[in-house]
């Protein structure tokens, strides 16, 4: 019997999974919600004799799918996607988002733009009025990392954002690292005002490589409610 939890992310990727069909060129995303759309496919894979290309959005993600039965292949192998979808960690009514909770932001806002369309699955939980409650992620080169965090503070601080501390996201007593060998400061800003201009100047700052915001990319918005109902959002 699943949680309440896993029941919403599970009804919100099995939805999800339908949209697959034979031929298409699909990515796939990273987390937990994520990794039920991996075992629905699998399943359809194995059972229905469904055949598409799929696209791993990071290591983790790729494990899975190949433990499952689906065959995997790279983004430039592929070149162009049909459809991404993907879990989020925070989405708003305009269908913007916040990912890279799991650390694969980089890799899954690639293989996200490279698709026709983009659907995240999401439990009901994850909606927000504003976004910025969940830390933003943003992933920078080791290389003068603590630079980049300064930087990144400074320009937080001109921006009059509220929260302004970028903290170095840990992997027990070591720097967390990333599938392309990056880190990951964690942006504690409560409430972002301005999320299309923070990601733009975000990405400006050197040492940057990605950051967590996804403004205009997503499509849908499938959202799992623990009672086992969905709704669609476009
Ligand atoms: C991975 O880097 C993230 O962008 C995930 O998509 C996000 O953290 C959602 O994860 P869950 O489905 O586990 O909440």
């Amino acid at each position: 019997e699943l949680s309440p939890i896993d029941k919403a992310k599970f009804v919100a990727a099995k939805r999800a999974a339908g949209l697959v069909e034979d031929g298409m060129r699909v990515g796939l995303g990273t987390g937990s919600t994520a990794a039920w759309l991996v075992r629905c496919l699998g399943e359809m894979v194995r059972e229905e004799g469904l055949k598409f290309t799929a696209v791993p959005t990071s290591t983790r993600t790729a494990e899975l799918a190949r433990e499952v039965g689906i065959p995997v292949t790279s983004l430039d192998e592929a070149k162009w996607l049909d459809l991404t979808i993907d879990g989020a960690d925070e989405f708003d009514r305009d269908l913007n988002l916040i990912k890279g909770g799991g650390g694969a932001l980089l890799q899954e806002k690639i293989v996200a733009t490279a698709s026709d369309q983009m659907v995240v699955i999401a439990d009901a939980g994850k909606e927000v009025e504003n976004l910025g409650a969940f830390p933003l992620p943003v992933e920078v080169i080791p290389f003068g990392w603590q630079t980049s965090q300064a930087l990144i503070e400074e320009t937080l601080v001109s921006m009059d954002v509220l929260g302004r501390s970028a903290s170095l996201r840990m992997n027990g007593d070591r720097a967390f690292m990333t599938d392309e060998g990056n880190h990951i400061l964690d942006l504690h800003l409560h409430r972002i005002g301005n999320a299309r201009q923070l990601a733009l100047v975000i990405n400006q700052i050197p040492g940057v490589v990605e950051n967590g915001l996804f403004i205009d990319i997503c499509d849908t918005v499938i959202i799992g409610y623990g009672d086992g109902n969905v709704e669609v959002r476009d």
